[in-house]
């Protein structure tokens, strides 16, 4: 007997345990108690108990929820997210109250939660825990559902569920192992049509839209078609069974990796996560793990208007934002930072009140934004459309483009042409190099002269007002004259009439690399903006290539003065025949550096390519190169402080143009005092710019064998390893810095180390501004000039990671009071003297002489 109740009493418990843990409801005879007891579905996939965690202030606390019996860490519903059950609290049960709630109750009868239900003492009532997920509270009588945890989502979407005004998923807190309502909710756009909304309290932070709705030309950002039937409650799915299979094939940011095995997937699950993602999972059954599907948003740029109003995103580029031609950052320290989300604001307002005459277009390629103020339906041209801005003082920009729309009924589709306009703010604007449209953004004149995206302090407004004006006046002569002169060549047929005339727009960006592949036509000549010249025309414009007009021996070939007929002047550079490319590649490239303009480089207007001879023709400096200035005893005089300021805030606004926003990044590769040119004015214009790309073509896009620069100017990654990139110009252009300040090359010695070693060491013993050219003493603006020798020496540390880019040091150089990094070593100080010029450094000996011009030509290691 004793024996048998011995045996028979674990048994017993063992039936118990069975069917205690095996239960999927909660009557109002038979409650759950915190004793290890749980409610398991019927088909064993869900779970709902007691569980345990550490909350975000470090507290352990108790909860009732749900969760995958196959993934108990996984928790999808909380029954009391928000009213914990302190670990002091006894004999937890969830039961039947007499008022007919199910509740969340312990000893002393407080309650943690409940259904809040009108209270209905004398009810029968049933919870159920179903396959779904889903904890339903049934009427005994009636068999009707009255309240189910469906409803009152808290961060997770399970299949089954509906997405509609009243649901929202909101995050956990933020560990993501903290229950209690955090700050990030996905819920349908209050404002939008179909478009579901990550909100990060009360501001978006992304928003999507189900394809269908996306014909709509302005809503950028999709949910993968899997997603949004499942958000609807469309999919075939019922309680228990499997997903469908998600059809992935045409939703391009689908993780595509890893939905290869999306056959094994049995559970999906969508959650807003507690660092503002939402994501959807799928449960592997083979690996029995989740693996992540889906994710938004993506990247930077995919957070909403990450870049504030006014500013552009784009995740290809460094830095993520720029602002807007005509529009710079609204807080720069802010932005110097990287933070963003303040946006830019108006450099000058447009002059419409006064003059429209004034204002102009700049035109931006592959663009994406929201839905305008306005669109014009009338517009049945460009030009309608860009009249219509124009005339409109509170048109900030314009964009027109043609949709292909389905006409109804009907198989083929019509095409419909918009005209946005946008006279508030522009938002969440984004480059997008796949897709986009032509944004036409309203600036004026002036603005650009200035140089669009200049750092350049508003001081001394008067004198460079007048300076603007004349050399706009100066401009437009030129032009004429050019343009005149050009005409008279009858070249001027497929030159685009372009550029100051007033209201027209200017192509701003060059067309994007990948449009640059096209196959070419005969009609180069109409593609290519500046014409062509025969080489006869231009052996009789240089005589022959004759000694006496050759004006220097730059690193990509000679260049000559050329002398055209009706007396125009031009450089004209021949590219050495060695240059491995191809006509159609050399097409392309001059196609491309057509394209850059801007006020800081000098201008290409005509290319040749014949027989064995590619050569380009580009404005002509009468005043030569600023090394002939800097490094001239008589000529430096002429160059007093400002006009050196002046020369690097412009070698750094062309630098930056290269470099960001001419849409191609182009990497000069061979930056110089030498290269840099000074107009009449002392501007200075870069020259030599695309010419790496020409020369060697493809190669330049990954490391290259051959190393195109000079000595002096090369940082150690591009030295050494071959390595280059934005932050290699940068290091050559804090060189040019500093030998503007000094008046002395690089190369020369001090005190057994080179310039950069001098300047390095006058800084480490704060006597920077000793390294000052002496003829400007007393004569230079000292906070100007210890700005410079900061950035300069920002730009040549060792480090590429360390140096600023070029928009950084437009920032830093036109900032007034702002507390500058403190730069750390520069590269190729290793102090040098007779005895130790073998060591390894010695690579960088000076040449002798003039010889430091040359290109030199290391062959790789490999
Ligand atoms: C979702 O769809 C299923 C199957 O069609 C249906 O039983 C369920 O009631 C729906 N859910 C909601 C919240 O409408
Ligand atoms: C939220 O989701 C994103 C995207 O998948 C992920 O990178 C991040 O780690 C997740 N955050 C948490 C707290 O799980
Ligand atoms: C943008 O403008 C260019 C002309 O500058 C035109 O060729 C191109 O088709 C336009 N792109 C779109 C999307 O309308």
């Amino acid at each position: 007997m004793q024996s048998t109740s011995v045996f028979l009493f674990p048994f017993l418990l063992y039936l118990c345990h069975l069917k205690c843990h095996s239960r999927d409801i909660i009557t109002s005879d038979n409650l759950l108690r915190n004793e290890g007891e749980t409610l398991v579905s019927a088909g064993k996939i869900f779970e709902l108990g007691f569980f345990n965690t550490t909350s975000d202030d470090g507290e352990f606390r108790t909860y009732v929820g749900i969760w995958y019996r196959a993934s108990p860490e996984t928790v999808v519903w909380v029954a009391n997210r928000d009213n914990s059950i302190p670990i002091s609290a006894e004999l937890l049960v969830v039961a039947f109250h007499d008022d007919g709630n199910l509740k969340v109750l312990d000893s002393t009868g407080n309650s943690y939660f409940s259904t809040d239900l009108a209270s209905a003492p004398s009810s029968k009532r049933t919870a159920k825990l179903f396959d779904s997920g889903n904890l339903v509270l049934i009427d005994d009588l009636s068999g009707k559902r009255l309240w189910q945890s469906f409803n009152y989502t808290t961060d997770t979407f399970l299949p089954g569920m509906k997405m509609d005004d009243e649901l929202k998923l909101t995050a956990w807190g933020v560990t993501q192992k903290d229950p209690s309502t955090g700050n990030y909710t996905f819920q349908l756009n209050p404002g939008g049509n179909s478009e579901y909304a990550i909100l990060q309290r009360t501001v978006l932070r992304w928003k999507g839209s189900a394809p269908a709705a996306s014909a709509n030309p302005f809503s950028f950002w999709e949910l993968p078609p899997f997603v949004v039937s499942m958000l609807s409650n469309s999919s075939k799915e019922s309680d228990s069974s499997p997903q469908s299979t998600p059809n992935t094939s045409h939703v391009p940011f689908f993780n595509k990796t890893r939905t290869d095995n999306i056959a094994s997937v049995s559970y999906t699950r969508l959650v807003m996560n507690s660092s503002g993602e939402i994501q959807l999972y799928g449960w592997d059954d083979k690996s029995r793990g989740w693996f992540e599907m889906w994710s938004e948003p993506q990247g930077p740029c995919g957070v909403y208007n990450t870049c504030g109003k006014f500013g552009i995103c784009n995740s290809e580029i460094m830095p993520l934002c720029k602002c807007l031609p005509g529009f710079d950052p609204a807080s720069p320290d802010d932005w110097m930072a990287g933070k963003y989300t303040g946006g830019c604001s108006r450099k000058s307002d447009s002059n419409c009140n006064k003059k429209s005459e004034f204002d102009t277009f700049l035109n931006m390629h592959a663009m994406k934004f929201e839905e305008p103020d306005l669109l014009y339906s009338e517009a049945k041209s460009e030009e309608d459309c860009r009249k219509e801005c124009l005339g409109n003082c509170n048109c900030l920009a314009y964009s027109y483009f043609e949709v292909a729309k389905p006409r109804r009924g009907i198989s083929s589709t019509e095409t419909v042409s918009r005209c946005s306009i946008w006279t508030s703010d522009l938002n969440n604007l984004q480059e997008d190099y796949t897709g986009g449209f032509n944004l036409s953004v309203r600036v004026a004149i002036t603005d650009i002269e200035q140089g669009a995206w200049s750092g350049k302090k508003a001081a001394s407004l008067n004198l460079k007002a007048l300076i603007i004006s004349i050399s706009l006046t100066a401009g437009i002569i030129t032009m004429c004259c050019i343009s005149y002169v050009i005409y008279r060549n009858k070249k001027v047929a497929r030159r685009k009439a372009e550029e100051i005339i007033v209201g027209n727009r200017i192509d701003y960006l060059p067309e994007s690399e990948s449009s640059s592949k096209y196959v070419i036509t005969e009609d180069d000549k109409k593609r290519i903006d500046v014409p062509f010249f025969n080489l006869k025309s231009i052996l009789v414009a240089t005589d022959n290539f004759s000694d006496a007009n050759r004006l220097g021996q730059g690193g990509f070939g000679p260049v000559y003065k050329g002398m055209f007929p009706q007396g125009q002047e031009m450089a004209v550079k021949r590219l050495s025949s060695h240059s491995s490319q191809g006509a159609e590649e050399f097409k392309n490239e001059v196609m491309l550096i057509a394209k850059l303009q801007h006020r800081n480089l000098v201008r290409l207007l005509g290319y040749c390519i014949e027989a064995n001879e590619k050569i380009l023709l580009y404005e002509y400096m009468p005043n030569k190169s600023l090394d002939t200035f800097i490094f001239g005893h008589a000529l430096r005089q002429l160059l007093d402080w400002n006009i050196r300021f002046d020369i690097i805030l412009g070698i750094a606004r062309g630098l930056h143009y290269l470099h960001h926003d001419s849409r191609l990044r182009i990497i000069h590769r061979d930056l110089k005092t030498s290269n840099i040119l000074l107009d009449e004015e002392m501007n200075a214009k870069i020259s030599d710019f695309g010419l790496a790309r020409i020369v060697e073509g493809k190669s330049i896009e990954a490391n290259t064998q051959k190393i195109a620069g000079t000595f002096g100017y090369l940082s150690p990654e591009y030295a050494l390893e071959g390595l280059f990139s934005i932050k290699s110009d940068v290091f050559a252009f804090g060189v040019v810095v500093l030998e503007i300040i000094s008046g002395k090359r690089n190369l020369e010695l001090f005190e057994g180390t080179n310039l950069l070693g001098q300047a390095w060491k006058l800084w480490m013993e704060n006597r920077a501004l000793e390294v000052m050219d002496p003829i400007l003493v007393e004569k230079f603006n000292e906070t100007e000039a210890l700005k410079c020798i900061n950035v300069a020496l920002l730009c040549v540390q060792e480090d590429s990671g360390d140096r600023p880019t070029m928009s950084n040091v437009i920032v830093m150089l036109g900032s007034e009071n702002m507390a500058l990094p403190r730069p750390n070593q520069p590269a190729f100080v290793t102090r040098r003297n007779t005895t130790s010029s073998t060591s390894s450094s010695s690579y960088f000996k000076p040449d002798t002489g003039s010889n430091n011009e040359l290109t030199i030509t290391v062959e790789q290691g490999r």
